[in-house]
């Protein structure tokens, strides 16, 4: 159940694009915000305020890799395995993860504190390995630095 500031500001995000459709994006990320995932219920709801399927509601999200298709942890981890960061120990990286917080890619850890997603590039190849957490870039992780990294998210 959304307050009533929370459909205020879907009806306002609604009037600010063309059309319904449109407005899918942002209305979907303030019902993920709500709901804490793409919930059933959050796709209801964006479906009851833009007047917009739920099925294209859901085909619109599924496409997008960040946002929540599940319940996940506080704290999101998008680690890059892809070559550049691959051959700069994005694997070991991983490993890791593993033996500090038990965090398999695609889970969450016991205390919901993290979940780990695998990414396939996050364009930093430059500066590889690199990762996001939540919306924070970070590049350059060492074994040593990711940890410290990490530890600032509670
Ligand atoms: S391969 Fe990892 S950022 Fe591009």
């Amino acid at each position: 159940m959304l307050s009533e500031a929370v459909i205020k500001e879907l009806e306002e995000i609604r009037q600010r694009y063309p059309n319904a459709r449109a407005a899918l994006l942002p209305a979907i990320y303030i019902a993920q915000r709500e709901f804490g995932w793409l919930s059933p219920e959050a796709y209801e709801a964006v479906s009851d305020i833009l007047g917009v399927p739920k099925t294209i509601a859901r085909g619109v999200a599924t496409f997008y890799a960040m946002y929540k298709h599940k319940p996940m942890g506080r704290n999101i981890v998008h680690l890059c395995t892809n070559v550049s960061c691959m051959i700069l120990g994005a694997e070991r990286l991983v490993d890791i993860l593993k033996e500090r917080y038990g965090l398999e890619p695609n889970s969450t850890t016991p205390d919901g504190r993290f979940s780990l997603v695998i990414m396939e590039c996050i364009g930093a190849c430059g500066t590889a390995p690199a990762m996001l957490v939540n919306t924070d870039f970070h590049d350059n992780l060492t074994q040593e630095n990711i940890i410290q990294i990490l530890e600032s998210y509670k």
